[in-house]
């Protein structure tokens, strides 16, 4: 009996179908970026209306896909953290009333962790033990993944996270959100040697901690230094695509930087990385040239699970399998716990 997994932690609602053997049978994605578009960014009041107005759709197609009735479910997975509250609430609620509904489990998961589970889904075997980052639109973490259920966390962002310096960015330089995949087209004609900007904690292994703010902040300046007025026109196209190409390039030295650094400290034999920022393909080509040179595993989320999606949740079936599950006062938790 497979269990039906639910998404609702950011802009995306989502729900899949997945089996005891980690098949997928179905997974819908709903999103929401055409709502958001106009404001730069998710505006979390709009996600949370829009995800109840969802929820119940998808769910419905995510299992008329997958050929089963809801009969046929042996478990509710939901990402109840972390994530936005009023969005983390609509998913936690509807996984709540099936499984009263349906006397069956309900079983909590940590997006996070769902994340680079996506890698274990994709591979179809184990991938664990290995290093993890998550390079997301909220979060830009390493964690020392010993088993699935066992994830220290080694080091995250003290202040933006890595999506949200590419969705920052893109604003500043006039591209369309979200701003990743914008920032990623924008670089074609760029030289990413064009500006010099910081890239922070590199050179200091002991640190496996990221900042992204002092870089946003001096794509701004190279726009507009403080005290000089914010241009009125769009910028030069081939001054967009120098900054965009130059931001990510230090976006991803920084990222590669300390995976190794993490790599070294834990002497792990595999590196996982899941996230959005993961669909990036100079990251994803970076990460494959050092751990070619390192002699790592490395598994990259495909793309099609690097977004969010419900597909994360098939983490569950590791909880179920150990015997955990949760009572229905499970709570949604916005901050991040580990
Ligand atoms: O994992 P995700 O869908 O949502 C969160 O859990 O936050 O990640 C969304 C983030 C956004 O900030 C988006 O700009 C970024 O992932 N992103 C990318 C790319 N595609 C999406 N960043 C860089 N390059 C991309 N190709
Ligand atoms: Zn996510």
């Amino acid at each position: 009996m497979p269990l039906l997994a639910i998404e609702t932690t950011c802009d995306e609602t989502a729900a899949a179908v997945i089996d005891a053997e980690g098949r997928v049978l179905s997974s819908i994605v709903a999103t929401q970026e055409k709502l958001h578009e106009r404001f730069g960014g998710v505006v979390p009041e709009i996600a949370s209306r829009a995800h109840l107005e969802r929820i119940l759709p998808v769910i419905d197609e995510a299992l008329s896909r997958a050929g089963i009735t809801l009969a046929d479910l042996k478990a509710v997975a939901v990402a109840n953290t972390p994530g936005l509250a009023g969005s983390l609430l609509v998913g936690v609620a509807a996984a709540k009333a099936l499984c009263v509904a349906l006397d069956i489990p309900l079983v909590g998961v940590n997006h996070l962790h769902g994340h680079l589970y996506a890698c274990q889904v994709a591979a179809g075997r184990d991938v664990f033990p290995c290093i993890g980052l998550i390079v997301s639109g909220g979060h830009t973490s390493l964690y020392d993944c010993r088993t699935p259920l066992d994830f220290k966390l080694l080091g995250g962002t003290i202040d933006d996270a890595a999506g949200e310096a590419f969705d920052k960015v893109a604003s500043l330089l006039g591209l369309p959100f979200p701003g990743g995949p914008s920032i990623e087209r924008a670089t074609a004609s760029g030289n990413p040697r064009a500006f010099s900007f910081p890239r922070s904690f590199i050179h200091e292994p002991d640190r496996l901690e990221f900042s992204f703010s002092g870089l946003k902040t001096a794509v701004r300046y190279a726009i507009a230094m403080p005290g000089t007025p914010w241009p009125t026109e769009p910028l030069d196209s081939k001054l967009v695509a120098d900054l965009a190409a130059s931001f990510q390039a230090a976006v991803v030295d920084v990222l590669v930087a300390k995976c190794r650094q993490a790599l070294a400290r834990t002497k792990a034999a595999r590196l996982c990385v899941g996230g959005g920022v993961a669909a990036n393909k100079p990251l994803r080509e970076c990460l494959t040239r050092m751990s070619e040179e390192l002699g790592v595993e490395l598994h990259i989320a495909p793309l099609e699970l690097c977004t969010d999606n419900a597909v994360l949740g098939a983490i569950a079936w590791e909880r179920l399998r150990a015997g955990e599950s949760d009572p229905l006062t499970l709570d949604a938790l916005p901050g991040l716990i580990r």
